[in-house]
């Protein structure tokens, strides 16, 4: 994983294990699952944080004063987690289902599937996260962080412009249906 040592990344992990889970399940929905994401996705987040190009109040103190090793294991560590599976509603899976295969042509919100696969499992080679299983209040939040401009760390404004399309039902519906994938 990026030359990252997953034994060293435990070891590193204790104050990460307050909010993410000592196993990388998050118990707070808004705080996200990391068992079992990419690596190198993982990589990126903390890169991002720590140079100021994703801000949250909680993890831009945190990846502050990590070196590129300390980066490189936590990923290593939390991505050899298994991830929990989550629960959707089922009656906004429908709508969240017919968004992720197949957008909104009409107002031309790209379907998820085509880069976070069908299963959600998304692709590392591109950098595109696993969504699969993930809390439905974490997902909506970055969704609409996303329409609002205020996460702007997606290259080539991916997500940005797929969220600006997108209604609140929408992201609500999809948000949904991940959480079950
Ligand atoms: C997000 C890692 C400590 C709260 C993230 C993400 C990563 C990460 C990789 C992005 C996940 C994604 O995009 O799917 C870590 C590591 C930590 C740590 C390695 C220890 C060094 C903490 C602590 C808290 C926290 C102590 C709570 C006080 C959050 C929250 C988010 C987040 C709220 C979502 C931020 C947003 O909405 O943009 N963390 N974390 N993390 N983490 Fe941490
Ligand atoms: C990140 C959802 C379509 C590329 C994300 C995240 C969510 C999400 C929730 C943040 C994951 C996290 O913080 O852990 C969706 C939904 C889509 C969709 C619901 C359909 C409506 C796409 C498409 C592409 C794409 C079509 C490719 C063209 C990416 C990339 C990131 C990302 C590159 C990571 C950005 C970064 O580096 O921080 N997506 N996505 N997504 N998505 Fe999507």
């Amino acid at each position: 994983a990026e030359g990252g040592n997953a034994e060293a990344g435990k070891t590193k992990s204790a104050t990460c294990a307050a909010c993410h889970g000592a196993d990388g399940n998050s118990v707070n929905p808004e705080w996200p699952k990391l068992a079992g994401q990419h690596p190198s996705y993982i990589l990126k987040q903390l890169m991002n944080f720590k140079h100021d190009e994703r801000v949250n109040p909680s993890m831009t103190p945190m990846a502050k004063p990590l070196s590129d090793a300390d980066m490189a294991d936590l990923a290593a560590y939390f991505s050899s987690q298994v991830k929990k599976a989550g629960e959707a509603d089922q009656t906004k899976v429908a709508l969240g289902e017919q968004i992720y295969k197949g957008g909104n042509n009409a107002t031309g919100v790209a379907a998820c599937a085509a880069c976070h696969g069908p299963n959600g499992a998304g692709n590392p080679a591109a950098n595109f996260p696993a969504l699969n299983g993930q809390h439905v209040a974490y997902t909506k939040l970055q969704l609409h962080a996303f329409r609002k401009g205020e996460r702007a760390n997606d290259a080539g404004k991916m997500m940005r412009n797929i969220a600006a399309g997108m209604t609140d039902a929408e992201i609500e519906a999809v948000a949904e249906y991940i959480a079950g994938l």
